[in-house]
């Protein structure tokens, strides 16, 4: 392994530093910001690119912080922006977003700066209402650390709602590698799940009202309505964030689209019904199309106010239990698609598009793939508006993007 003292010139998506190294390979550094002059031990040789960890910061940036953290210090991999303050988190994000449209979704430079806005932020501190975590040998939770399986005990977790801090503090787990804990800000119910294949996990220590395993629930409110989240079905890191996506989703659909005028709204990867059940009146019909059979109980209760079955014929609105991929299109008159990190590709977006509708917003949670798809829907003769950076996942370089795309009209010769 040879040392080289490099310039970052500037932060990548995925969070590393970029700089060059003298035989003019790019080089990616862990842990640094653009403008520092940093000494790097190279790990990875590639005929193209190469990794190092940074060894002696030679030239800090005044945007360097001492992690708010003590367990960064041990280690631990959580949060791998800590060494970059706070206030540089979104603007930092916003640029990486623009160079995503610029590179993937091959925007030219105005409209890949132009079309970008700023939107809000999570607290830094203690508002993660969600937490996948792992279990140490000792039965304690923790994470992992940077580039590594071993685990770092980080009890309390900064980030981490106090309720469930107040699990962490305590809990004990045997036969499980990871646990998922959830509370719910505004109801402070809360649960453990934990992911053990052969359901011989054991917990113990836990506050007499936490719940337990894959049935046990909590009730969410956000926008004013009460969701029912199961401990198996995805909903957002945090209550902040939820609201925050559920006010971005609303102004870019705009009132008219999620009024029904234009047709029937389809919330594609439609999770426990967030969208649809916080953004629509009663009478609006919604598909909402979601593979996670616990997330589509969840959102026949959040939608339907009862238990229905998958599709309930009295309703204009149905829960679909399919992949998008898998789903046959129904006319419409908005999309909201919010899929997962990987994002939509090239079938989901033929599907979507195949509902001939005239507006889409889609939620990315990654820059690049955000941007890829974005570029196969400009492809398939949608304009793109705007695009709305949010900051969700605060001290990590987890993007969440809201963008909006109007079909282009036909010209008729
Ligand atoms: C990022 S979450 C968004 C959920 C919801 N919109 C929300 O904000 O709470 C993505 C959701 O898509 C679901 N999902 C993943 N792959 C899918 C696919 N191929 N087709 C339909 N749903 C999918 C997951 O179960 C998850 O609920």
């Amino acid at each position: 392994m040879s040392n080289e003292d490099v310039t970052i010139e500037r932060i990548v998506a995925g969070g590393d530093g970029m700089a060059r190294l003298a035989d003019g390979r790019v080089i990616f550094v862990g842990g640094t910001i653009t403008g520092e002059r940093v000494r790097v031990e190279i790990t990875t040789n590639k005929k193209d690119f190469a990794r190092g960890v940074a060894l002696e910061i030679l030239d800090a940036s005044p945007h360097r912080v001492s992690a708010p953290c003590k367990f960064v210090a041990a280690g631990c991999g959580g949060c791998s922006w800590q060494h970059l303050a706070v206030t540089e988190h979104m603007s930092t994000k916003v640029a990486i977003v623009q160079e995503a449209l610029r590179r993937t979704a091959k925007l030219n430079e105005a409209d890949a700066s132009s079309l970008v806005k700023t939107g809000g932020s999570v607290s830094s501190q203690a508002s993660r209402t969600t937490l996948r975590m792992a279990v140490l040998q000792n039965g304690k939770l923790g994470f992992r650390r940077g580039l590594s399986n071993e685990l770092v005990e980080t009890n309390p977790c900064l980030i981490a709602h106090d309720l469930l801090n107040e699990i962490i503090a305590t809990v004990k787990v045997k036969n499980a590698t990871e646990v998922t804990l959830r509370c719910s800000a505004s109801t402070s119910e809360r649960g453990v799940w934990l992911h053990d294949e052969h359901g011989r996990g054991q917990v113990t220590g836990l506050p007499k009202d936490v719940g337990v395993g894959i049935e046990s629930l909590v009730h969410e409110v956000i926008a004013g309505v009460k969701l029912r989240v199961m401990m198996t079905s995805f909903f957002q890191s945090s209550h902040e964030a939820a609201e925050l996506l559920v006010a971005a989703v609303r102004a870019a659909a705009g009132e008219r689209a999620l009024s029904g005028v234009d047709g029937r709204i389809i919330d594609a990867y439609g999770g426990v019904g967030l969208f649809a059940a916080t953004l629509l009146s009663a009478d609006v019909p919604v598909s909402v199309v979601e593979s996670s059979e616990s997330s589509c109980r969840d959102a026949a209760v959040n939608l339907f106010k009862h238990l229905a079955e998958t599709r309930d014929t009295s309703q204009p609105s149905e829960i679909v239990h399919s992949n998008i991929e898998q789903w046959s299109p129904v006319s419409a008159g908005l999309v909201i698609a919010d899929p997962a990190r990987t994002g939509l590709g090239p079938l989901a977006v033929s599907r979507l598009v195949a509902t001939n509708v005239p507006r889409i917003v889609l939620v990315s949670c990654d820059a690049v793939a955000g941007a890829r798809d974005l570029r196969l829907l400009i492809d398939s003769g949608y304009e793109l508006e705007k695009v709305t950076v949010l900051d969700l996942f605060p001290n990590t370089p987890h993007i969440e993007t809201v963008s909006v795309l109007q079909r282009k009209a036909l010209t008729t010769r």
